[in-house]
């Protein structure tokens, strides 16, 4: 793939620890001239802003890639309070680990103005991968109506056809902005829904983690000190290894065969009192939504899936 032709992608993220190994996956495949970043921004989710802005700026600086520009965004969802997940991310949002201040100037301009103006310059050709709540995007979209037919497409990490990590019904990015979550969805621009139908069978095994935490690459230095919090978490679960969610969307851009899913209606619930957050797809249903707007991604080759990201991090 020429570099000319590969994906141009802008960032959205709620850094996180695992929106710190989708950070590393995208950085290494830049280097292979796979993919090319636009520019990325932090959402609120996980962590507060003032975390997920400095986090990402941190993280990019920890990986040499200090000179990728990030953009603050939204403090908190669109109607609800900000409810974060320290419980699995730490208080800070990267498993309570402290990293060297990055030295880039610090962006002013907000996500939504610098995504929209990144659109326009692209004239189309801007993929748009949210791994977080899609606060920052609902706000781009209500600014820039023309936002939509400036977009290829939406790849994000979220929701759920069946079960949720929040509630039986909702995954936590869009239970944490289930009013965002729908603007993006109605805005007609082609989502793929990397839900947790596949980011949980993306599992990374306990064997392959030792492996990462081996490896003196800067990314897998930064994974092994940025899962420590999370894995007692998991443990807690009865999960055996680690679940890299964010990492599916920025694979799914570059390795779409990688993955199978269905083209679907997606609509999200916002008022349900049990199902507020749940991503509703028609794939399956008798009475269909009459729009297919979501490739909803259903499995992954788990193995293959693990050995790219595995390779990924190796690198320096
Ligand atoms: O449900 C998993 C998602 O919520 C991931 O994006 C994780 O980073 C958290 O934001
Ligand atoms: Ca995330």
């Amino acid at each position: 793939m020429s570099e000319a032709m590969s994906p141009l992608v802008w960032i959205d993220l709620d850094t996180g620890v695992d929106d710190t190994s989708a950070l590393s996956c995208a950085i290494k495949l830049e280097n292979r001239k796979m993919l090319r970043i636009a520019g990325t921004s932090a959402v609120c989710g996980n962590t507060t802003q003032e975390h997920a802005f400095r986090n990402t700026r941190n993280v990019l600086a920890a990986l040499g890639r200090g000179d990728i520009d990030v953009y603050p965004g939204a403090e908190k969802p669109l109607l609800s309070d900000l409810r974060t997940a320290a419980h699995v991310h730490g208080e800070n949002g990267l498993g309570n680990v402290v990293l060297r201040e990055s030295l880039a100037p610090e962006e002013t301009d907000m996500a939504w103005d610098a995504l929209y103006a990144a659109a326009v310059e692209a004239e189309g050709e801007l993929e748009l991968i949210l791994t977080g709540p899609q606060t920052n995007a609902a706000l781009a979209f209500q600014k820039y109506p023309d936002l939509k037919d400036r977009l290829k497409r939406i790849l994000i990490m979220g929701g759920a056809e069946v079960g949720g990590n929040v509630t039986p019904a909702a995954e936590f990015n869009i239970w944490e902005d289930p009013e965002a979550a729908e603007i993006v969805f109605k805005s007609g621009v082609p989502i793929v829904m990397c839900g947790l139908d596949v980011t949980e069978k993306g599992l990374i095994y306990p064997s392959e983690i030792e492996e990462l935490y081996a490896h003196d690459s800067r990314s897998c230095r930064l994974f092994k000190e940025t899962t420590a919090h999370c894995r007692t978490w998991y443990a807690s679960m009865g999960i055996n290894g680690l679940h890299v969610h964010d990492v599916c969307p920025v694979l799914y851009t570059v390795f779409p065969d990688l993955f199978t899913g269905e083209e679907a209606g997606v609509f999200v619930e916002t008022r349900g009192y049990i199902t507020r957050g749940k991503t509703v797809s028609d794939r399956d249903t008798d009475v269909k939504f009459g729009v297919k707007n979501t490739t909803v991604v259903l499995d992954v080759d788990r193995d293959r899936f693990a050995k790219i990201f595995m390779d990924l991090m190796f690198e320096d």
